[in-house]
Formats: C-alpha cells, structure tokens, sequence
C-alpha cells in the first residue's frame, strides 16, 4: 500500500504536462462520438480502395535481412488491407537472383498496390541505354501495381560515391511516362520538392507524388555521416535543406483547387511521427491522400508479431482520432 502511494506520487510527477506539449493543431471533441461509432477510413488510391490512408515507403532490397523484413512488410500491408513500396530495385537489376528479397506479390495479394522503385540516376542509364525492357521484364516479374522514381540529387551529391545526373530529373521523367505503361509515383528521399519542382510534377500523368518531406529520416544527413572525406564537412548546410510537409501540402492544394494539377493521389511522408500526423496530414491535403512511414516501421519490420502489434495500435489509434479529435480550420 505504502509502496502503491509512493508510485503514484512518482508517477504524477512523470505525467505532469507542461501547456507547452499542447498539439495546436486539434481540437478535441469528449463529447461527440462514442468509441463505438463505425469509422470509415478507406481511400482510392492509384485505382485500388485501401481499408486505411497508410502507406509504407520505400525501404529494403538486396541486403542481409530484406527477404524478410520486405515479406514481414506485406503481410501486415495485406491484414490492414494498404499499400507498399519496396525499396530500390537496383540490386536486382544488378542481379536477378535478388527477385526473392523483392518479390512479394504472393504475399500481399491481388488488389492492393505495390510499387517497384528505382532511383533517378539509374533510370537515367536505363532510358540513354535503351535498356527499358530490361527495367520493365523485372516490374512484370515482381507483378507490381507501378514503379515509384525516387529523386534524390542532394543524396548523390553528398554521397563519397554518388551519382551524377546528366539531365534535368524532370526530362528523365517524361521520357520514362513515354515508354511506360506502368503508373508512374516520384519521390524524394527525406527533403521533400519546392513549389516549381512540385509544380513541373502536377503537370505530368503521374501516378501520385509521394513527399519524402523534411522532418523525419534525412537521406542527406545520412550520407554526411557516412562520408568521412576530408573537408566534407563543408557540405554540412546541405542537411538544413528542404521543404515541410505542411509546405508541399499548400503548394499541392494550390494546384490541385486552381485546376493545374494533373495528378489526383499523394503520399504525404517523411516525418510522419504518429497517426496524429497521419490524421492531421489527410484532412489537410486535398485529393486522395495517405500518410507514408518508413522508419518508424523499419524499427519493428524484423518481426511480423512487432509490426502487427504496432499496426493494430497505429490504425486503433486513427480511428480513435477520426471520432474525438478533429482539425483546427
Ligand atoms: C532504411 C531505409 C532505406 C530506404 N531506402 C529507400 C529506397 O530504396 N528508395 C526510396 O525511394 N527511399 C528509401 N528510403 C526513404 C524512405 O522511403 C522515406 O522517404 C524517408 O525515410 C522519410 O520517411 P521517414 O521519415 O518516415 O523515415 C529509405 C529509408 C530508410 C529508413
């Protein structure tokens, strides 16, 4: 008993929150709802109906554990009936014997999709080297809804041994739009695009633009810390660069409501931190929006048990937020 008191004197202290931690973005509404009201949270998204607005970004392929972690990834994506990038498709293009580490179809399922990716510099080589048909026999082996095109000049400047582009991203784009039949998702890598590169996009017929925003996993900050080049320290400002979810969400919406965006459906991603995010991310955004999460996934994609449980707790958690919380306009 004295020990319980003790606890509780200990623990008040823990939960005692500071008016700073207020989330100013919500309203929240006790009354309203009952947490036994249906919510229905699906969305069309690149032609399929997804249960949940989620999306897991791009992440793995060709290293030690992505077999797994990539089979992990679209078991739990088939439960909770959403949608999947994988990660670059590179290694399997190098070599085909990667196809299991990508190769997740069976798992997944008909009907949800599933996007093959592949960095801009590669699809660059690929399209001056007419080699499209080689990039095209690894999609129809992988059944992929599409191919997501991730751009990421920043990264390959930054990274010790980057690639170089030899044309505009925009360009490569086109030419790829050009020769594929598959839908075509762009995205960044952890920087998100500013207004003219969000604007350049709109006017195309992608698929969807996926963010990769700044805010969450930076993918060049990531290679300043891999590059211990002398001097390389100079580059360091480039880690401060970028643009926020809310930014490109502005700039999308303009476009989408001034009837200049050709594109309909976007993954809101890169910082995404809780389902509120995800919840706040989707009213915002006009079109058919889901958020996107890679590294707060990747932290329990090791096991199909862990992620499960923190699926169930994410989704849980958003329906929670459709009932009592709601968006300040
Ligand atoms: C381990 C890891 C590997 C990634 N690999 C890829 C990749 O192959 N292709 C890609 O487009 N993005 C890749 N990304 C970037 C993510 O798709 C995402 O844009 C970025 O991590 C920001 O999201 P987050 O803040 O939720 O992590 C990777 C991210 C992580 C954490």
């Amino acid at each position: 008993m004295k020990d319980r008191k003790k606890d509780h004197i200990k623990l008040a202290e823990e939960a005692y929150v500071g008016i700073d931690q207020l989330d100013p973005r919500f309203s929240y509404e006790p009354l309203l709802s009952s947490h036994a009201e249906g919510v229905d949270l699906s969305v069309s998204f690149l032609g399929s109906k997804l249960v949940y607005p989620i999306w897991i970004s791009s992440m793995t392929g060709g290293t030690g554990t992505a077999k797994e972690i990539n089979q992990n990834l679209a078991k739990v994506a088939a439960k909770y009936r959403i949608g999947m990038g994988l990660g670059s498709i590179r290694p399997l293009l190098d070599n085909p014997k990667l196809i299991d580490d990508f190769a997740v179809r069976k798992y997944i399922g008909d009907g949800l999709p599933l996007m093959a990716n592949i960095g801009i510099a590669q699809l660059e080589d690929i399209i001056l080297g007419h080699k499209y048909d080689t990039l095209k026999e690894a999609l129809d082996r992988l059944e992929v809804t599409g191919l997501i095109v991730h751009v990421n000049p920043m990264q390959e400047f930054i990274q010790f041994e980057g690639d170089r582009f030899k044309y505009p991203p925009i360009d490569t784009i086109k030419h790829l739009l050009d020769l594929s039949d598959y839908p075509v998702v762009v995205k960044e890598v952890g920087c998100g695009m500013g207004p003219e590169s969000l604007k350049a996009l709109c006017s195309l017929p992608l698929g969807a633009i996926e963010f990769a925003a700044f805010g969450g996993t930076n993918f060049s900050a990531l290679e300043m810390l891999r590059n211990s080049e002398l001097g390389s320290d100079a580059l360091q400002g480039l880690s401060t660069i970028g643009h926020s979810a809310d930014e490109m969400i502005a700039i999308v919406n303009q476009l989408t409501t001034s009837g200049s965006s050709q594109v309909t459906d976007f993954i809101v991603s890169g910082g995404v931190s809780s389902f509120l995010d995800g919840h706040y991310y989707t009213d915002k955004c006009e079109g058919n929006t889901l958020y996107g999460m890679a590294y707060r996934l990747l932290k329990y994609a090791e096991s199909y048990d862990n992620l499960d449980q923190f699926m169930e707790k994410e989704v849980g958690g958003l329906e929670f937020a459709r009932r009592f919380i709601r968006i300040k306009k």
